[in-house]
């Protein structure tokens, strides 16, 4: 039986208090870093919040792709790492777990001999290889299967008309609030089987899991990430009860008795949780955003995407 009772909290550990990630140090390191056609080639370093934030990171990227698709950088926090920035060797890297493990962890972050004192670390399915990626997967497919997508069709549009309907007219307003986080995290509260009335903590622990800690940021410390961690375990774990009486058909219950997922503890129920949460909440928010944007900024491409809608089924 897994183990989510309220004790599990004391095995999520916050990082001691002088712990500093990567992205800490390359956002202090990477303020007022030059254009990129200033600098040599070797200082380029894609790993900077800051470049993002300022929308520079465009140039970056394409100097690496033209002179250096396979880059090699190294700081003090992570170590040695490589950003590969081509296609195809992007798919080539993806395709192959025996080369390329994934059960290190997926993000850049502290070397591994220095994990230990970096607070405990949960894991989900996304950080580990076959054989056993594959079957804790499999435990949660059915939600997205087609047949599952089908019969979550006629909702999904109709949260879609609901919130574009309730949008104010001749006015101003916040789409990514408005449009992008709430319809994103209806849906998820939807998958979840989680309460809709709480469905904003769904977008708001999606937020703070890779927030860099900062005066007046998402988060402003790793403790304070911790804790809402917790918060988030306690939160599930009354789930994670209620579904192992009464299983639905929603991702806490596939996960509470699905064979290659039941008897994980609490850390890696919560690893695997929050995976799913940011999964489908970063995402889908940001595609919801970005093609509004992208179409605004390129009024051709909204009316090709206008042209071929009126002659399709969904005729505008
Ligand atoms: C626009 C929507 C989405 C995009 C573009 C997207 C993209 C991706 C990509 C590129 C990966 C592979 C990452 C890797 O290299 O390992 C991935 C994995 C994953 N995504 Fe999504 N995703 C989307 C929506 C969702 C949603 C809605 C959910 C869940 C509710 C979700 C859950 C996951 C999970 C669990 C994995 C890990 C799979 C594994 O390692 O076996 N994603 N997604």
């Amino acid at each position: 039986m897994a183990d989510t009772d309220m004790s599990s909290e004391q095995k999520i550990q916050p990082p001691p208090a002088d712990f500093r990630s990567p992205e800490q140090e390359q956002v202090e390191k990477g303020v007022g870093v030059a254009p990129a056609d200033e600098l040599g080639i070797e200082d380029i370093n894609p790993l900077n919040a800051n470049l993002f934030a300022e929308d520079r990171y465009h140039r970056y990227f394409e100097r690496l792709r033209n002179e250096d698709p396979i880059h090699f950088n190294e700081i003090e926090t992570a170590g040695r790492y490589w950003s590969v920035t081509q296609a195809d060797d992007i798919k080539a890297v993806e395709g192959d777990w025996q080369t390329f493990s994934s059960a290190s962890g997926i993000t850049l972050g502290v070397p591994t001999e220095a994990r230990s004192g970096a607070g405990a670390q949960t894991s989900s399915f996304i950080a580990m290889d076959p054989p056993m990626q594959r079957a804790q997967r499999k435990t949660v497919t059915p939600a997205v299967q087609p047949k599952n997508l089908q019969n979550v069709e006629p909702l999904i549009r109709e949260r879609t008309i609901d919130v574009l309907e309730s949008l104010p007219e001749g006015e101003t307003f916040d789409w990514v609030e408005t449009v992008s986080i709430e319809l994103t995290t209806r849906m998820l509260a939807t998958l979840f089987d989680f309460p809709f009335e709480d469905r904003r903590k769904l977008a708001r622990w999606s937020d703070i899991v890779f927030a860099i800690p900062e005066p007046g940021g998402v988060i402003e410390s790793h403790q304070q990430r911790h804790d809402e961690l917790v918060e988030c375990v306690h939160y599930f774990s009354g789930l994670w009860e209620q579904r192992r009486e009464a299983p639905g058909n929603d991702l806490v219950s596939m996960l509470v008795h699905g064979e290659a997922t039941k008897d994980m503890s609490a850390t890696d129920h919560l690893g695997n949780l929050l995976l799913l949460i940011v999964g489908g909440n970063d995402t889908t928010r940001n595609t919801m955003t970005g093609s509004v944007y992208g179409l605004n900024t390129f009024p051709e491409q909204y009316d090709k995407l206008s042209r071929s809608l009126t002659n399709s089924q969904y005729g505008l």
